[in-house]
């Protein structure tokens, strides 16, 4: 029952693949749901990457911006989410994101109902995750990352990816003031370690995924899944990463007070094949 905003620096340092992990590996317990919101404003990877392009262009953030203008964004966001379980549980499920990112700038009315829908999704136990890209947490759709539990800076652990998330950090800490948690989660693709990292950038690291090319490539390109892909490496990472984003968030609320129950109708989602 939470919305956690993943944003990351320059170059491709594996926000989408970092927030697949965390979708396919969230804790279901107590009839939970997760849903993957990619509102990267640059475009999304999923629907081409993750699910090899089967379902077109027929599903995602796209068909809300006409909804957003009808006042109608409640019922239109559960029929354009896809569900990614193989057994077709509907309890893991992705917006796709824009398939043009010249589209983006008709998304404009969107991102604020949007991200008010995120932040009252509770009602049905949904916990959401939102990929912003580069640019997201930023611009026109900078309300997802200011009504986000928790903002994750994806990074990768090399020089490069360190001086990139230092600047980027910096910017979100400006932007977000105190009203989201800005921290890291490291991509080990460097020679510098956690504890380093959050001494010199002054934020703590959340988490650690190893650097796994083999297993990313199932989660950002659709790759042909590795022997026990589901116990590897990358996946068992982004497990205990899950652990530890779930008590960050109940940390804050417990601070903030926050209740545990929002008002969101979710009844349509079971039409949103
Ligand atoms: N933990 C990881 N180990 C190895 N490669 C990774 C990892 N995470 C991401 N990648 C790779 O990095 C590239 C960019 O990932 P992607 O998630 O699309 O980045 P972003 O969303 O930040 O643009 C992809 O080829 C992906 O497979
Ligand atoms: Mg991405």
């Amino acid at each position: 029952m939470a919305v956690i905003a993943l944003a990351g620096g320059l170059g491709a340092p594996g926000v989408t693949t970092t927030a697949m992990a965390l979708l396919l590996t969230w804790p279901l317990e107590g009839g939970h749901r997760v849903v993957l919101a990619e509102c990267d404003p640059d475009g999304g990877a999923i629907l081409p990457g993750a699910l090899q392009g089967t379902l077109g262009g027929t599903h995602g953030l796209r068909n809300l911006a006409l909804a957003a203008r009808q006042g109608q964004l409640g019922e239109a966001f559960w029929r354009q989410l896809v569900d990614v379980t193989d057994a077709g549980t509907r309890d893991r499920l992705v917006l796709p994101g824009l398939y043009d990112p010249a589209h983006a700038s008709s998304m404009g009315p969107v991102w604020k109902p949007l991200s008010a829908m995120f932040a009252g999704i509770e009602a049905h136990a949904h916990d959401v995750l939102v990929d912003l890209g580069r640019r997201g947490a930023f611009g026109p759709s900078q309300v997802l990352a200011q009504r986000a539990d928790v903002m994750l800076l994806v990074a990768r652990n090399t020089l490069r990816g360190l001086q990139s998330a230092e600047v980027r950090l910096a910017a979100l800490r400006e932007q977000l003031g105190t009203t989201s948690e800005v921290r890291l989660l490291l991509v080990d693709a460097g020679p510098f370690p956690a504890g380093e990292v959050q001494r010199q950038l002054g934020a703590e690291v959340v988490a650690t995924l190893p650097w796994r090319p083999g297993e990313a490539a199932v989660l950002s390109d659709g790759a042909e899944q590795p022997r026990k892909f589901e116990v590897s490496e990358l996946i068992r990472a982004a497990r205990s990463a899950t652990t530890r984003i779930r008590q960050l968030v109940a940390t804050r609320r417990a601070r903030l007070s926050v209740p545990a129950r929002g008002s969101l109708e979710a009844r349509a989602v079971t039409g949103a094949r």
